[in-house]
């Protein structure tokens, strides 16, 4: 049992405080705002996801998990300190470290006795470097007073808990033998192979991982692009790649884009970090490009069958997430495209299972729906941009029936075209026709 400390409890420090109690050990958290803090003391989650409410109540009924605003008592409780806030991006892609910046300033201030720092935070290389100086700037010495330890985190909104449970891997960029070993015995309860590198090798496959993600993302989107053209059914084509195990099958699902939080900034992120070192990333670039390609793409198929001017045109959307089974609308491209048909002119009613509370935070002038059928009333078009199974699962004769015009636009190619088209449907998914 270890006294575990967790600054900035999201999306990936709240799975990161219920699967380390779970594990046995004691838990303090410290996070700026209050009102997630008073949410997640009654035991309500602010983020929805898979098995998440259950081990929350489950540890807060148990009094397992501690809370404080007192940094001072954080520190003191703790051996281990993991520092968990965002890193979003600036306004010229590269990354905010604001919050780390602060975090690690009242810990140097307010440090007494040894503690590793393990940094959960997706950080730019140099990062580390500003880091110990700021320690080293209120007289704490490295080895002596700290240590500190890199540990990417690589789990997916949507199925964070589980991931958490089954990592593929876990990297430790540390310096330090016994701060290794300390971080291995706290995760040695996961069953997965332990990486140990530099602390910066570690920056650098978290970043290059999720960049590799994003362009299998718009490498298939650029194949299904291609496939359209000739008629080829995009699915087909999928279905006989994955099977061979240099390619796989994840990641290879066309659709509109990579959106949420990671892929897009991490990506830009890399290309920042590398431009500053005076290399031109032209691949990396050109994920990015494809990707806003990808998204322009859906906008000429809407305008393609409802003309160029949306107008008084009555488009309904189904998915507001960037992913199905997240409450997650950041950098949502379904956000970004409702946005864009609104902006156009369109007349939206939009529905999501779990995303239209934190949707009404980012557009507010557009009619949500709890029920998709109501969405669907009077439509001249009906635009999917999230793979909920929900959606999957609707009635579509149902809906058909309260449509003005049975247009189907599926941009993450949810639906079977031969099921919808036999259902008397205009039908257009991503790479099949
Ligand atoms: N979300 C993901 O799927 C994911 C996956 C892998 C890595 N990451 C990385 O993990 C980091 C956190 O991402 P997230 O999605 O959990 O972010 P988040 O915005 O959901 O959570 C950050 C939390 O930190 C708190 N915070 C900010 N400043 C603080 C301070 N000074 N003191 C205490 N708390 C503070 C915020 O109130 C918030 O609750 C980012 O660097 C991200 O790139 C995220």
């Amino acid at each position: 049992m270890k006294k575990i400390g967790i600054i900035g409890i999201g999306y990936i420090g709240l799975v990161i405080v219920l699967g380390l109690v779970d594990f046995g050990n004691q838990v303090i958290c410290l996070d700026i705002d209050d009102e997630k803090i008073e949410q997640l003391r009654k035991g309500i989650s602010p983020i929805k996801e898979k098995d998440i409410d259950e081990l929350l109540r489950r540890n807060i009924e148990k009094n397992r998990i501690k809370f404080t605003k007192d940094i001072q008592e954080l520190i003191s409780n703790s051996e281990i300190i993991f520092i968990c806030v965002n890193t979003p991006p600036k306004e010229d892609g590269s990354v905010d470290l604001s919050q780390v910046i602060s975090v690690s300033e009242s810990l140097a201030k307010n440090l007494k006795d040894k503690k590793i720092i393990a940094i959960k935070s997706t950080i730019p290389i140099g990062t580390l470097e500003k880091i110990n100086q700021i320690f080293e700037n209120y007289g704490k010495k490295k080895n002596q007073d700290f240590e500190i330890a890199f540990i990417p985190e690589f789990l997916r909104e949507g199925n964070a808990v589980y991931d958490f449970y089954n990592p593929s891997r876990i990297v430790i960029g540390a310096e330090n033998p016994e701060t290794i070993e300390e971080l291995k015995k706290l995760f040695s309860p996961l069953n997965a192979p332990f990486i140990i590198t530099s602390p910066n090798a570690a920056i650098l496959i978290k970043y290059a991982s999720n960049a590799f993600l994003a362009m299998r993302i718009s490498f298939i989107n650029e194949i299904a692009n291609i496939a359209e053209r000739f008629g080829i059914d995009i699915q087909e084509v999928i279905e006989g790649m994955k099977y061979d195990k240099r390619i796989g099958k994840d990641y290879l699902q066309p659709g509109i884009g990579f959106g949420g939080p990671c892929l897009g900034k991490d990506l830009m992120g890399l290309i920042k970090m590398a431009e500053k070192q005076g290399y031109q990333p032209n691949l990396l670039i050109s994920i990015l490009e494809k990707n806003e390609h990808q998204i322009r793409q859906i906008i000429y198929k809407i305008k393609s069958f409802l003309g160029e001017f949306l107008d008084g045109q009555i488009i309904r959307v189904l998915g507001l997430t960037f992913k199905p089974d997240t409450n997650d609308v950041r950098n949502s491209l379904a956000l970004r495209i409702t946005k864009v048909l609104k902006n156009d002119g369109a007349k939206i009613k939009a529905s999501d299972p779990l995303g239209m509370e934190e949707a009404k935070k980012e557009i507010n002038d557009v009619e949500y729906c709890d029920n998709p059928y109501d969405v669907a009333q009077d439509s001249n078009c009906l635009v999917i941009l999230t793979g909920w199974k929900e959606f999957k699962e609707l009635d579509f004769l149902k809906i058909k029936r309260v449509m003005k015009a049975p247009i189907i636009i599926d941009g993450v190619n949810l639906l079977d075209p031969q099921i919808i088209k036999n259902m008397g449907f205009i039908y257009k998914g991503v790479g099949r026709q």
